[in-house]
């Protein structure tokens, strides 16, 4: 059989990437050209930042990628590009530079949802096993989606308010940690204790998650502890929300895959990165027989190989699009 060459590119939050993966599965080369040290000194993305540093960045992270391929854009058998959810003014970099491509290389052009992408980074360790169940943990969603085969995605249930990422980088921030500050609270969950008492989020049947509660509760609390002159144990507070919250994304992971008899799971988004809720997914389906997969750690965050891989399968469907292609803000996964 022929090999299939996509040319992915992502541009929807604040990374600008291109990636070239063949089949679907190998990642030949990728660039991923990140704006974090910009916007750390906002606390957090500014949308209109961003969208001027893709365009800065577009043209040359495109050759870039080539260059490391050593291949050339002829090559390519589709460009595929995140159209959504995101930045609109991000999303509209990546998707007129791959409308651009398409247009003057002749090929096929194929739209794909962000979260799709996320998901099918574990494409790239492993090819994705169905039925599965998928937990999805990101800065802007949390959801919990079933998948009987490659493009079909029923959603089970998702946050009500805050994106999980989204409450790691509060907790973080009130801390004085850095933006984001997901990663920082993960290192300290493992060198601190659980001694903080936080309110349980959403503890009930449904898929549905809710993080504003603890979110809260922790902001209080540190504004509380500042008030009386307590200082806080930034480790142990770290620990107290880590556990908190792995216990019911835990929970509700395992009953999504036992409510569907599922025996596969795997994990995406930048959240998907922390290793305490790494360690305890990896527990929980050892002892239930379930079989998982974990993107790579620098696969987690935003990156175009997950777009290019998520790509493959909407080409050898025939899920193309026209020039017409815009982007949207949101968009159900479909
Ligand atoms: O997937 P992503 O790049 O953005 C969206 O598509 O939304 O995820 C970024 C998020 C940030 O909120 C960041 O703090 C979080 O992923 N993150 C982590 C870890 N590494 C990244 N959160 C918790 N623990 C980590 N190790
Ligand atoms: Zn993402």
């Amino acid at each position: 059989m022929k090999d299939v060459y996509i040319f992915g590119i992502e541009s929807s939050c604040d990374e600008t990437s291109c990636s070239i993966v063949k089949n679907g599965k190998e990642e030949i080369a990728t660039v991923i050209s990140s704006q974090i040290d910009i916007h750390k000194n906002y606390g957090g993305v500014v949308p209109e930042i961003a969208s001027r540093q893709h365009v800065k960045n577009i043209t040359m992270v495109i050759d870039e990628c080539l260059e490391k391929a050593n291949m050339k854009m002829e090559e390519m058998d589709a460009i595929a590009v995140t159209y959504g959810p995101g930045l609109v003014g991000s999303l509209l970099i990546g998707v007129e530079a791959a409308k651009t491509l398409a247009y003057i290389y002749k090929k096929p052009l194929i739209p794909v949802h962000h979260i799709s992408g996320h998901i099918y980074a574990n494409n790239l360790v492993e090819e994705l096993k169905f039925p599965l169940i998928a937990l999805i943990i990101s800065g802007g969603h949390t959801e919990l989606v079933y998948m009987k085969d490659h493009y079909s995605f029923e959603k089970l249930g998702g946050t009500l308010d805050d994106a999980i990422g989204e409450c790691y980088d509060k907790v973080a921030r009130v801390i004085d940690v850095p933006y984001p500050g997901g990663p920082t609270i993960d290192k300290w969950a493992v060198e601190g204790e659980n001694t903080y008492k936080l309110p349980m989020p959403l503890n009930d049947n449904s898929y549905n998650f809710s993080f504003s509660g603890i979110k809260s509760a922790v902001i209080n609390l540190v504004h509380n502890e500042e008030q009386r002159g307590n200082e806080i144990r930034k480790k142990d507070l770290a620990a107290s929300f880590q556990n908190t919250v792995i216990e019911i994304i835990a929970k509700k992971t395992i009953k999504a895959l036992e409510d569907k008899n599922v025996k596969n799971l795997v994990l995406a988004g930048g959240v998907a990165a922390n290793k305490g809720i790494r360690n305890r997914l990896r527990e929980e389906c050892e002892k239930r027989d379930i079989h998982y997969t974990f993107p790579e750690i620098k696969y987690c965050t935003d990156n175009a190989a997950m777009i290019a891989a998520s790509g493959y399968y909407a080409y050898k469907l025939g899920r193309t699009s026209d020039l017409t292609l815009n982007c949207k803000s949101s968009d159900t996964l479909k």
